[in-house]
């Protein structure tokens, strides 16, 4: 049973929004704001280069600064990233991370995490705190330990995204983080009449989220949208 005690396939995809009298800081001028507020890590500028060359999306800056913090709350120690890319959100979580964290990113690209490894190693990363794993991250996670993980970060391929929540419960451990990218996917989630794969597929896993009473969920509209959900 959901948390309002209704059937987790029966809850809506989206919830209507309540009537308020609370502000809200919406539209683009804050929004940008928000998004420049916090200065990129050193080596942010390497990876969107090296992710332009391949034809990959980053993180935002916003999204970055939200990892690293984050990571820098739960002082990680063990943190699991799908979708390495070119290293960006690896740049942001491992700035937050214990300096002896190791973050273990799985990509089924290995030219992705040849371009990453360079990058993170021209910031001075030892190799030791990046476990890279070239392969699908449906046959690789599995493989990793239960309740071994301070955070699981989900930027993968969006069709999977609900084997990945149900990955990470699994994973977590008692008081971790599963933080979604793209939880907002081009502002397309938010409209119900949309039924295109990646927002449908996005929905769902949003209300795989909500529906688990072991999560305490918030999703924050920066970058592409984030889920952030804390595991009890
Ligand atoms: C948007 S990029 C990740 C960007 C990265 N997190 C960043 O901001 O720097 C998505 C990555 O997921 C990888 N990917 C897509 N489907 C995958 C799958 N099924 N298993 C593992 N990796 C996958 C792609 O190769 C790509 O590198």
């Amino acid at each position: 049973m959901g948390r309002n005690g209704t059937h987790p396939t029966r809850l809506k995809s989206v919830n209507p929004a309540p009537k308020s009298s609370a502000r809200t800081a919406t539209g683009p001028a804050s929004s940008a704001y928000a998004e420049a507020f916090v200065p990129e890590p050193d080596g942010a500028a390497a990876a969107r280069g090296r992710a332009d060359d391949l034809g990959l999306e980053c993180i935002s800056p916003g999204v970055a600064a939200a990892l690293a913090l984050l990571a820098r709350v739960l002082e990680a120690r063990a943190v699991v990233e799908i979708g390495t890319g070119t290293g960006a959100s690896a740049l942001a979580l491992l700035a937050g991370m214990a300096a002896d964290g190791v973050l273990t990113s799985i990509d089924a690209e290995a030219e992705h995490q040849l371009a990453a490894r360079e990058v993170l190693t021209a910031e001075g990363i030892p190799s030791r705190r990046v476990r890279l794993i070239a392969g699908q991250a449906l046959a690789v996670l599995p493989k990793l330990t239960d309740g071994a993980y301070d955070i699981v970060y989900v930027d993968g391929d969006p069709l999977e995204y609900v084997e990945y929540v149900a990955q990470a419960q699994r994973l977590l451990r008692r008081g971790g983080l599963i933080v979604l990218h793209h939880a907002l996917w081009q502002g397309l989630v938010a409209d119900e009449r949309n039924d295109d794969d990646e927002p449908l597929i996005i929905r769902e896993a949003l209300q795989a989220v909500l529906a688990d009473e072991s999560f305490t969920p918030v999703l924050l509209p920066l970058g592409d949208g984030l889920l952030v959900a804390v595991r009890s």
